[in-house]
């Protein structure tokens, strides 16, 4: 059996999690629940998800982004390692809410670390690994950071680091999914979640077909 992994990217309040849910829903009706994993990152594994606490609370000004870009590495190379490789190996088709596309834009881009640090660590977390779809939710700044100053958590250390920082992370990622276009699919995120949701199937189910997961 093949896997397929799918990365969910996209700026704060996208509506990945939405997204992630309606696209499960999908997956079980097409009779494809048993070999669907979903998971994020930074998290995935209990190691990881100790690390993401590292890096989603507490002050904007916590970490340097270099620092950062070392703690995603780390969390993800065990995500990668114990999840993620296991996983597809098993025929699974894993929905990976952010993967290290967003190390290259949040750390690399937006936070200046240099682009081969950055290749270098993605190296060393993933190998080889990279998604075989990744859907970038692309929505308004403000709209998005309306949204995710709605939901009720604490791990919010990101989303207080300003206007400025997340209009470049957005325009990073649709650089980004311009210089990779058969990789990424670009979705206007900015519509009800139901439209939404039937851009992202009508792409999902095509992809499966060629890539003879889905027949
Ligand atoms: P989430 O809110 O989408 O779960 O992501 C947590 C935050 O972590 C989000 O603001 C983006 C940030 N992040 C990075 O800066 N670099 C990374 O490599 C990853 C995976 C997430």
């Amino acid at each position: 059996m093949t896997g397929y992994f799918i990365s969910f990217e996209g700026g704060e309040g996208s509506g990945k999690t939405t997204q992630i849910k309606k696209l499960v829903a999908w997956l079980a009706a097409h009779g494809l629940a048993e070999r669907t994993l979903v998971t994020r990152e930074p998290g995935g594994t209990p190691s990881a998800e100790a690390v993401r606490d590292l890096l989603v609370k507490g002050a904007a000004d916590r970490w340097l982004p270099a620092t950062e870009a070392m703690l995603m590495s780390a969390s993800r190379h065990e995500h990668v390692e114990h999840v993620l490789r296991p996983a597809l190996a098993d025929g699974n088709i894993i929905l990976c809410d952010r993967y290290n596309d967003s190390t290259r834009i949040y750390q690399g881009v937006v936070g200046r670390v240099p682009h081969d640090a950055i290749e270098a660590l993605n190296r060393l977390a993933c190998g080889d690994l990279e998604p075989d779809l990744t859907i970038l939710l692309d929505m308004d700044v403000t709209t998005g950071l309306q949204r995710a100053d709605h939901r009720d958590t604490t791990e919010n250390r990101f989303e207080s680091k300003g206007m400025a920082f997340h209009q470049r992370v957005r325009s990073g990622f649709l650089d980004l999914a311009a210089g990779a276009p058969t990789r990424f699919a670009v979705i206007d995120a900015e519509r009800d979640a139901d439209t939404i949701h039937k851009d992202i199937a009508n792409l999902v189910e095509a992809r499966l077909k060629a890539a003879q997961v889905l027949t």
